[in-house]
């Protein structure tokens, strides 16, 4: 992870004496997986690894981006609005920027500098962190203070709209929402939520797989298509049914027969992890980490076996998890084909816990995992020069 002396000397020397800095965080979901999109519950948490922008100020309608991971730079007018998406990180700031215009916020023109220890392509929402990052900074900078639950919902619609991805809500509103020590429970509907205490005994880790997930790729929007299909299909029986979220299991077994098989093996997932989430929160609340964790454990097999976007290496993964000692559950986390799985391990076991994983691991694939011990931590926030050097 970056250190903030590291961050702050090199910010200082690339702007001048006062950056202003911003940073929002990745996210890690702890269970409610492909969940947001059907109107459904989630339970993410911020985590400590950030995307960092700093602004300096220019005075036309410009805004020109240096990637420092990618040792990259471009630029754009903020007057031209003709922009596609490219495939490229750069869609990001881009997508942000034009979507803030569209909503009426007209944007100063800055210089910004990006740096992010965010590992790209593993399910940890890289690109809400880049996302949430700059439109915040963009909208500072340009005396603008905005509600949190507006900045993440610009931010899906830019990842939608531009970037072509259709996301949920889940990962911009964490990156707005999250709390240091806590998870933080989202009705995807009402938007209402609940920050919820996580035991102190108890860590965050996070195995990386390395294989890497191409989310935008079809598999995605063709599960989002699938959902709407059975959502179609329900509602002629059941016409209060909206969203996933309104039908129950007996309704599915009611009136679901006749979907294709795979159809109603999505819609089962996703019925029954909305059931888990709002379990999880009562076994947090109860502090029954045992609960919690067989909860994870369930929602894994649903999405390996209903859900389908599980892959070798990820069930592997949560296979080595449920071997090792202290380990309360272990599943996939994010889009899934690829990426991390999060494991809720008892603080004292970390270390064998880590040790143990990452051999197994690497003698079963020959890869050697990156694995991330995290706390929940804050949303975005502006970062006082100062306090950088601490
Ligand atoms: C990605 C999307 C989220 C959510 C997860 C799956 O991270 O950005 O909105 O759908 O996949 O739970």
């Amino acid at each position: 992870m970056i250190e903030a002396k590291e961050l702050s000397t090199t910010f200082q020397s690339l702007c001048g004496s006062e950056p202003r800095i911003y940073r929002a965080p990745a996210r890690v979901n702890l269970i409610g997986e492909h969940t947001d999109y059907n109107e459904g519950f989630v339970m993410p948490a911020a985590i400590n690894f950030s995307t960092w922008v700093t602004v300096t100020p220019r005075d036309d309608r410009v805004i020109a981006v240096s990637s420092e991971n990618f040792q990259e730079t471009f630029k754009f007018d903020l007057d031209d609005k003709t922009a596609r998406e490219r495939g490229h990180w750069s869609d990001y700031v881009r997508g942000v920027a034009l979507t803030l215009e569209q909503a009426g916020y007209r944007l100063k023109g800055a210089q910004l500098q990006i740096r992010g220890d965010v590992p790209i392509g593993a399910g940890l929402s890289s690109s809400a962190s880049i996302e949430v990052a700059t439109g915040y900074a963009l909208l500072q900078h340009s005396g603008f203070a905005i509600e949190r639950i507006e900045l993440a919902k610009l931010c899906q619609r830019a990842e939608q709209n531009f970037v072509g991805m259709r996301c949920g809500i889940m990962d911009q509103f964490v990156a707005c929402h999250g709390q240091e020590g806590r998870a933080l429970l989202l009705d995807c509907r009402s938007l209402e939520y609940e920050l919820l205490p996580l035991p102190e005994d108890v860590r965050l880790v996070i195995c990386n797989t390395m294989v890497k997930h191409q989310l935008a790729g079809s598999e995605y929007n063709q599960r989002r298509s699938e959902c709407e299909e059975g959502v179609h299909h329900l509602a002629r029986a059941l016409p209060d049914v909206r969203a996933l979220r309104d039908v129950s299991l007996a309704d599915l077994e009611a009136h679901g027969r006749e979907l294709p098989e795979a159809v109603y093996r999505r819609c089962r997932h996703v019925i029954s992890e909305n059931t888990r989430v709002l379990q999880a929160k009562t076994a947090l609340e109860n502090r029954d980490l045992s609960e919690f964790g067989q909860l994870m454990n369930e929602s894994h097999r649903s999405l390996r076996d209903d859900y389908e976007v599980s892959c070798a290496e990820l069930d592997l993964m949560v296979e080595l998890a449920r071997e090792a000692h202290g380990v309360y559950g272990a599943r996939m986390t994010g889009g899934g084909f690829g990426g991390c799985t999060i494991n809720l391990v008892k603080a004292e076991s970390c270390t064998d816990f880590r040790d143990s994983v990452a051999r197994e691991y690497e003698r079963a694939t020959g890869v050697a995992p990156e694995i991330y011990v995290c706390r929940a931590a804050v949303g975005v926030s502006e970062v006082a020069a100062d306090s950088l050097s601490n």
